[in-house]
């Protein structure tokens, strides 16, 4: 088992969001500078990675160990009907994050997505597939991780699948199918023919954390493993939040158009972890159960 990273000066960008919320209680044995697009909390700062002075300016200033990179345009839907938007926040946005961190000498974490793939493969995609990214959004975070190996030596870039957590905040797939649920619908439909690896934002933090303290750098997927659609998730919360009597309709993708088309399979396998013998993660039904039932169920009901 490796040691988390400790004693670090760490900026965060983007602090404000699903996986920021998780910053504190994951890096607390750090001194933090959090940051956000808008700073809604005391004790973060309001940074626009867009802008190229004020990220290089607030660098400068703290010279941070690490520079934790989670601000993005992640609505994939807005991404690809503005895609000066996604371009201009995910890839030089992160280009003027990592030309802070050249300046600077800190190491970069960027955290990326399985949708810089294809979604043509049958399997989960491991870090020796090519990307091939199908919608802006995945354009957007492959420039970024361009970008990042082009300018640095010393950074992880951290691909993660679905992701869960944000507790009272949670407003994304898991949130929403758990408050159905607990609202009382007795039945819901759900997509069966898409596929990814849900990813704990805890979880993904914490490995993020013992990833650091390795020093091996480079390119990994940080998933909780496993393979799963909508539809198996929406199965795995009837289960934890005990209604055995909700009746989940299996539908294609076809029944909830979107904007950005979505591709079939997004699921990442942690392969370069596994080869390293440094995969933490747990399986994605056991990281569920364990969020819906310690931070959703405690606030939902
Ligand atoms: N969510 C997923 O399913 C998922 C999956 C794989 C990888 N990722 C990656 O994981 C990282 C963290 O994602 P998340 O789920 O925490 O997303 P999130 O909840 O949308 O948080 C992103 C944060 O970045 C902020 N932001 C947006 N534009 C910014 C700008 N120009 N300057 C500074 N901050 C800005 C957002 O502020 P506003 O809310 O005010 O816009 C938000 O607080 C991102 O790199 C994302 O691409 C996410």
């Amino acid at each position: 088992m490796r040691e988390s990273v400790k004693n670090n000066r760490i900026l965060v960008t983007g602090a404000g969001g699903m996986v920021g919320s998780y910053v504190n209680d994951v890096f607390s044995d750090n001194q933090l500078y959090l940051t956000d697009l808008v700073a809604m909390d005391k004790g973060c700062t309001s940074l626009d990675v867009c802008n190229p002075v004020a990220v290089i300016d607030l660098a400068k200033k703290i010279q941070p160990d690490v520079v934790l990179h989670l601000a993005a345009a992640t609505d994939v839907d807005r991404c690809q009907l503005e895609p000066d938007w996604a371009h201009s926040v995910n890839s030089i946005g992160t280009q003027n994050v990592a030309l802070a961190c050249q300046e600077t000498n800190a190491l970069l974490v960027y955290v990326s997505t399985g949708n810089v793939f294809s979604g043509k493969k049958k399997t989960e995609y491991t870090e020796f597939d090519k990307p091939g990214p199908m919608n802006v959004y995945g354009e957007s975070k492959l420039m970024g991780e361009q970008i990042v190996k082009s300018l640095l030596n010393r950074y992880y870039i951290v691909r993660a699948g679905w992701m869960i957590g944000g507790g009272a905040k949670d407003k994304k797939f898991v949130g929403k199918i758990a408050s159905m649920i607990l609202d009382g619908n007795s039945s819901l439909k759900a997509v069966n023919d898409k596929y990814g690896s849900p990813t704990y934002a805890r979880d993904l933090l914490n490995g993020i954390s013992k990833l650091v303290g390795t020093g091996y750098y480079g390119l990994y997927h940080m998933v909780n493993p496993g393979i799963a659609s909508r539809y198996q998730i929406s199965e795995v919360l009837r289960d934890v939040l005990e209604y055995p009597d909700l009746a989940i309709e299996s539908v294609s993708s076809d029944h909830f158009p979107s904007a950005a088309p979505r591709i079939r399979m997004e699921a990442l396998r942690n392969y370069k972890l596994e080869l390293l013998g440094c995969n933490w993660m747990r399986p994605w039904e056991e990281a569920l159960k364990d969020y819906v039932v310690n931070e959703l169920i405690p606030v939902l009901s």
